[in-house]
């Protein structure tokens, strides 16, 4: 079977925000979509979006999810590694758990996705794999250096492999979100240390979370990142690493330009 287009699509963490909106513009699109989440519900049920439950944590359940796309329709054409969280906190007094919790789901839970559907893209010898990380990724702020870490690891992930997958028709984007207004921002947990009243940051986290809470909740809508990983779907060839919308793009640009420490100055200007 010789595979050109993308037509079946695993995406994870379809049951809300950017998820959803994704898949019910690739729905739109004519493509069928498996929405995988922990909920395995959909925001609106559509005709070509299937709605699973499963966890990224669960290698069981995301081989199985796999499995049954490819008995039920022959082909997988790409996965989209949406599904995340956040943690908020200072580095000082985090406790591995803290960590982990953060790794898990944004990390390794892309990692295990990927892995469960690698085999199969390189039996057909196509394969699409986008990875929903952040602008976070490149732009480090005060008090989410987890959030930053794990994305940075997942962008950095996706690249690696995309130069060893190299002649196998299989391609890797990562797209880098920067402030959008989903559920997200209700659903960030926090670390021990942040909830201390007594904490020596008290003060400045108060400024930068009432700031990073605002910027969120005002930010693009979903269907902006929908758009932009749909347009990658479907080129013949996808982008190395997409910033959407110009102005995020333009702090992309500023941030590989500037000196770092130009930079660390003025995140922490506007940020704490
Ligand atoms: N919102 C922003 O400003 C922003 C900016 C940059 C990047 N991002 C990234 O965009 C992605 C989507 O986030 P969002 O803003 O759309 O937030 P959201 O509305 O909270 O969506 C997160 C999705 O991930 C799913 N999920 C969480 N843990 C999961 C697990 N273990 N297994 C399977 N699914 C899981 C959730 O569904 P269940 O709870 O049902 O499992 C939900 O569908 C995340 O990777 C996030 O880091 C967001």
């Amino acid at each position: 079977m010789v595979i050109k287009q993308v037509k079946v699509v695993l995406l994870t963490g379809g049951s809300s925000g950017i998820g959803a909106a994704t898949a019910r513009l690739l729905a739109e699109a004519g493509i069928t979509v498996y929405a995988g989440s922990r909920r395995g519900t959909v925001e609106k049920p559509a005709p070509r979006i299937i709605p699973v439950q499963l966890d990224v944590n669960d290698e069981t359940s995301l081989k199985s999810t796999v499995e049954r796309i490819v008995s039920e329709q022959g082909h997988l054409d790409a996965v989209v590694c949406n599904a995340g969280n956040g943690i908020y906190g200072p580095v000082e007094g985090a406790t591995d758990e803290e960590l982990r919790y953060q790794f898990e789901t944004c990390f390794f839970g892309s990692f295990k996705t990927i892995q469960a559907c690698l085999p199969v893209f390189r039996r057909q010898g196509f394969g699409r794999i986008v990875t929903v990380t952040s602008v976070m990724a490149i732009l480090q702020l005060p008090f989410q250096g987890f959030y930053s870490a794990a994305k940075a690891a997942l962008l950095s992930l996706s690249e690696s492999l995309s130069m060893e997958l190299k002649g196998t028709g299989i391609e890797c984007c990562s797209v880098l979100p920067g402030d959008v207004a989903t559920g997200f921002t209700a659903a960030r947990k926090f670390t021990v240390a942040a909830q201390d009243p007594g904490s020596p940051y008290r003060e400045r986290m108060d400024r930068n979370l009432k700031k990073i809470e605002k910027d969120e909740l005002g930010g693009m809508t979903p269907d902006v990142i929908g758009k932009a990983i749909r347009k990658q779907l479907m080129r013949k060839h996808m982008a190395i690493r997409v910033i959407p919308r110009i102005d995020y793009g333009a702090v992309g640009f500023l941030v590989r330009i500037l000196p770092e420490r130009g930079k660390l100055w003025l995140l922490d200007l506007l940020y704490s």
